[in-house]
């Protein structure tokens, strides 16, 4: 693995590679001594242009759990407030004998036009609404972890999946692991063509989630839009919601995903977000996990 770019160029058996990887990694982060001499030596740049904090310091956590050394730079402070071009930028941070970059920015394509132009691994840590691909490699690896596999479950993906970068990047990883993905969003969320990507468009929440045995909930990517795409809070709650009522519509064993940060009262109630079926913590804990894992697999490391 060069660089981790996005799910969509990925193969199933290289999917399943980082989560094998991965299992590794979760023991290492469940010792009391958390660290083990990996990546010692090497140096880890995290460029984080966009708001974060689980991505941001999920990597960090997993880049130190591996003894490299982390730096991290946001744009706030860094050469851009001074009109450099962020290619530039981050062609000085690689000449400072970089070994991995991570980059999260706003505008979807900006991992891919840098990862040729630096000799270094580059991984999206999320690029506008395309792609998250580590996002969808924990979440793969926690419906693993709960249900033992992918093949053939049911996912149900629901909110703003027109500009969600995780949605994308979910589809492509649980389409490619076998299993059968629903989507259903309010019409403005939904992006024209999603069939396209081998899901099922849903026209209501009852008809993805009847039987399902993943849930997955996003947030309304307020940033990303010029304006409202939806009548009201309440409404879309009410319809688009995840609720305790709702939830018995799927599979008695439904597991429940959202990749955080939470709208509690809007996408998920936190009546659900809190309880039993709710592995969004875990998602958390795994992610540390999975982000070894693919800082491991693209420096090569012994
Ligand atoms: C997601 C993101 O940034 O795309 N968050 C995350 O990385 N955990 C989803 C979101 O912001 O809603």
């Amino acid at each position: 693995m060069k660089h981790l770019l996005g799910i969509e160029g990925m193969q199933p058996e290289e999917i399943v590679t980082v989560l094998d990887t991965a299992d590794a990694m979760l023991e290492i982060s469940q010792r009391e001594i958390k660290r083990v001499p990996t990546l010692r030596g090497r140096t880890v740049i995290n460029v984080f242009l966009e708001p974060s904090t689980r991505t941001r310091v999920s990597f960090e956590i997993a880049a130190k759990r591996l003894s490299a050394d982390a730096v991290n730079v946001s744009a706030a402070g860094s050469s851009l407030a001074k009109a450099e071009t962020l290619a530039d930028m981050v062609q000085n941070l690689a000449a400072m004998n970089a070994d991995v970059l991570i980059v999260r920015d706003r505008t979807a394509g900006v991992p891919r036009m840098l990862a040729e132009r630096v000799h270094v691994p580059v991984i999206n840590a999320g690029d506008g609404q395309h792609e998250h691909p580590t996002q969808a490699l924990l979440d793969a690896f926690t419906v693993r972890q709960s249900l033992g596999s992918l093949e053939g479950r049911v996912v149900a993906i629901i909110g703003d999946i027109a500009h969600s970068r995780v949605a994308r990047s979910d589809i492509y990883a649980f389409t490619k692991l076998g299993a059968e993905v629903r989507v259903a969003a309010p019409a403005t969320m939904m992006p024209p063509g999603i069939e396209l990507l081998g899901v099922k468009p849903c026209e209501s929440m009852a008809e993805a989630l009847a039987g399902a045995d993943v849930i997955v909930m996003l947030r309304i990517q307020q940033e990303r839009l010029d304006g409202p795409l939806f009548p009201g809070v309440r409404e879309y709650a009410r319809t688009f919601g995840l609720t305790q009522e709702k939830l018995t519509l799927a599979s008695p064993d439904a597991i429940v995903l959202h990749p955080g940060p939470l709208n509690r009262g809007v996408e998920i109630a936190t009546e659900v977000a809190d309880a039993e079926p709710s592995r969004i913590l875990d998602q958390v804990t795994n992610g540390v996990a999975v982000r070894m894992a693919v800082l491991y697999l693209v420096t090569g490391a012994e």
